[in-house]
């Protein structure tokens, strides 16, 4: 776009930077055991996948959160996809709910605990995936804790993926957060996702050494 290019934009006030980022991410439900084996369960609105191989899932917690402390002390932390569907929803708000350390948030809000494959936190039966993760790296900073971890299994309600593997989107119906903190606003996900077309107008040379527009992703194309 030429430096005098008309545009319709306006700054947007800070104190709407926040809610302006929308949607933020998955809404999640994260499941993780105290010392005792106590179960935790907590409303996030920061999880996002940030590696693809291994699958790493990162999201950030208030320090001092259960949340915060049983990963630091217990290195593992299970994800479960909150499906848009009202009830589910009004569920996961019980769970944003700052309970006592020592109360049941999967009880309060009625939802049940499914052991999990490989980690010690559990399941969430009502959630449709799972990602059960083991800590890679904490970071604290601010008055939070960002926290990444290794994806190391991944199960799902069967009717959610297809034989080939593929999401079933209007079965597993993944929900995003939208707006500030902690609000309960969501936006559904039931679209099969549009492919946009891989196009470029210039040249190979364009390009680093090696690399082309037609393969950059897909190596296997390579002639
Ligand atoms: C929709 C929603 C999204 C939330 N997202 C986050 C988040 O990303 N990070 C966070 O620290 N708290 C978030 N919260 C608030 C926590 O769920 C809440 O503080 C909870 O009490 C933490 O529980 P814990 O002390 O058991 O870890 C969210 C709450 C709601 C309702």
């Amino acid at each position: 776009m030429s430096e005098h290019a008309q545009s319709n934009k306006v700054d947007v006030r800070p104190q709407w930077w926040d809610s302006m980022f929308a949607p933020s991410s998955c809404l999640v439900l994260i499941t993780t055991c105290d010392d005792e084996g106590r179960v935790n369960a907590a409303a996030f609105g920061t999880c996002t996948r940030v590696c693809h191989d291994p699958v790493h899932i990162a999201f950030t917690v208030g320090l001092g959160k259960d949340t915060a402390n049983n990963v630091l002390a217990n290195g593992q932390f299970v994800v479960n996809v909150v499906p848009f569907e009202a009830d589910m929803l009004d569920r996961t708000l019980v769970c944003g709910l700052p309970f006592r350390p020592t109360n049941d948030e999967l009880a309060a809000a009625g939802l049940s605990a499914l052991p999990s494959r490989v980690v010690r936190p559990p399941r969430i039966l009502e959630c449709r995936s799972h990602f059960e993760c083991s800590v890679a790296w904490t970071h604290p900073w601010l008055n939070r804790l960002m926290v990444c971890g290794k994806v190391e299994a991944v199960s799902a309600d069967a009717d959610c993926i297809d034989t080939q593997g593929h999401v079933v989107w209007d079965r597993l119906k993944p929900a995003h957060y939208c707006g500030a903190r902690y609000g309960n606003k969501f936006v559904p996900v039931y679209e099969k996702p549009t492919p946009a077309h891989w196009r470029y107008e210039g040249t190979d040379d364009d390009f680093i050494e090696g690399q082309d527009w037609q393969t950059a992703f897909y190596p296997e194309l390579k002639k």
